[in-house]
């Protein structure tokens, strides 16, 4: 089969690297890619949101299958435009996107079919978000509708705090149309756990849960990120909540988007937060989670491959996944000033010395070549150190032994990963 996957990082890099282990492949292409992808693939110069040069190309060199990683080729419309073209694709069309691509959307989807989450109102100008905050009380939590790199959701905990959220909303409109509309809703407390599975229009096949830190700094301080970390198994959900999830959420919003005429093939991500009164959903994501994602295809046993190219153009083959009983951890090593203004341009080093180590693996997210041919830093996050382990504890313990021999002297990452859930379970690695 001949494969194009659409992406340029971490979770794409992963993503190359499961689908090159199928013995069904015979040719493999990334758009845009980046260097790590390079040893594996090859690249084709379009950024991902040139979704018409993408599905043109696709279908000159008779792509079998399109594996799209980012939300914006898919709030694009890129998955449409490979159909029209004969090309089978698994991402879902602009219409099932939403369910990410608009939160107004994905709130009011919740609420007609009566899946868990968090209680909220819909607000078209300052003085209507301003009341239903206060009706809400502090802490309470603001979303602007479209998407916003991860910027648009701010968690108010003072009326100072909420002026100043209104203002980045309606009056300096930051986030442009993606604010028209924004979501006010009820601020929760408990543990976020990444819960994702694949789709094909119909059926559900659920990846394993993990878990992915958002914030920047130790102790969940700091700026939203894109994710610093992630480890599966979550270390926090059992198999009873995960059938619950499925059962409860994943199954019916499948089936409940077809009847819509939105019917979902690709990755379904719900970030849920485990309440002390039950899980809650808090968004819906139409694609892979970034680093969700590396540490799920560190763990897959199953031809991936075969798996999206039935999901793809008709059903899975199969009715569960196989995951590998060890643990998966992935550390996410950022540029200085990540994630508001970057640095990048700086020398990695030979990253051979960490890649050795056993059970590890890197994966380039935000990576170029200088003009001499070395690797630079090209984004906010630049790499991704992964290490498998009997258990949790030995993965992470991998992660950072290796990530410590990245000669990178300026790189930041969390020095916490892991830590919490391995102290608050015997063994860190239930679940
Ligand atoms: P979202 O993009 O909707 O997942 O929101 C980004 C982050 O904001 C989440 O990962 C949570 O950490 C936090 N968040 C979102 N909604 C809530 C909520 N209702 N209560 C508490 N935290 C939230
Ligand atoms: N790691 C969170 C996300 O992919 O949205």
């Amino acid at each position: 089969m001949r494969v194009l996957v659409i992406g340029g990082g971490g979770r794409e890099h992963a993503l190359c690297w499961k689908l090159r282990q199928s013995p069904l492949l015979e040719e493999l292409y990334c758009a845009p890619g980046n260097p790590g992808i390079a040893e594996i693939a090859d690249l084709v110069p379009r950024s991902v949101d040139e979704v018409l040069e993408i599905a043109d190309f696709a279908a000159s060199v008779r792509i079998d299958l399109a594996v799209v990683g980012p939300e914006l080729p898919l709030a694009l419309g890129i998955a449409d435009e490979l159909e029209m073209r004969g090309v089978p694709v698994f991402g879902p069309r602009q219409a099932a996107a939403e369910i990410e691509g608009s939160k107004v959307f994905a709130k009011e989807f919740m609420a007609r079919h009566g899946i868990p989450t968090a209680a909220f109102e819909i607000a078209h100008d300052e003085a209507s978000a301003r009341a239903a905050a206060r009706r809400f009380g502090f802490p309470v939590v603001l979303k602007a509708d479209g998407l916003a790199a991860g910027k648009g959701v701010i968690l108010p905990t003072d009326e100072a705090e909420l002026e100043a959220a209104l203002s980045l909303f309606f009056g300096e409109r930051r986030f442009g149309s993606a604010a028209n509309r924004i979501v006010v809703e009820e601020w929760l407390a408990g543990e976020e756990v990444s819960f994702i599975a694949l789709a094909d229009g119909e059926n559900v096949l659920p990846l394993a849960p993990s878990k992915d830190y958002k914030r920047l700094r130790d102790g969940d301080l700091g700026p939203n990120t894109g994710g610093m970390g992630a480890h599966s198994p979550a270390g926090i959900m059992g198999p009873e909540s995960a059938s619950w999830v499925l059962e409860r959420v994943m199954r019916p919003v499948v089936t409940a988007l077809a009847r819509e005429n939105r019917a979902f093939r690709g990755f379904l991500y719900a970030g849920l937060m485990l309440t002390p009164a039950g899980l809650r959903v808090l968004e819906f994501n139409a694609r892979l989670g970034d680093p969700e994602g590396q540490v799920l295809m560190l763990r897959l046993e199953d031809d991936l491959l075969e798996l999206l190219a039935a999901g793809a153009t008709g059903r899975f083959p199969a009715s569960r996944l196989r995951f590998r009983k060890e643990a998966a951890a992935c550390l996410v090593l950022a540029s200085p000033g990540y994630p508001e203004q970057p640095l990048t341009g700086e020398p990695l080093g030979d990253l051979a010395a960490a890649r050795a180590d056993e059970g590890v693996e890197i994966f380039h997210a935000g990576t170029a070549r200088d003009a001499e041919g070395r690797l630079v830093s090209a984004g906010g996050r630049v790499l991704d150190v992964c290490a498998t382990g009997a258990g949790l504890s030995e993965a992470l313990r991998r992660a950072y032994a290796a990530a410590a021999k990245v000669e990178w002297p300026a790189k930041v990452l969390r020095r916490d990963i892991g830590r919490r859930i391995l102290a608050a379970t015997a063994s860190g690695d239930e679940g």
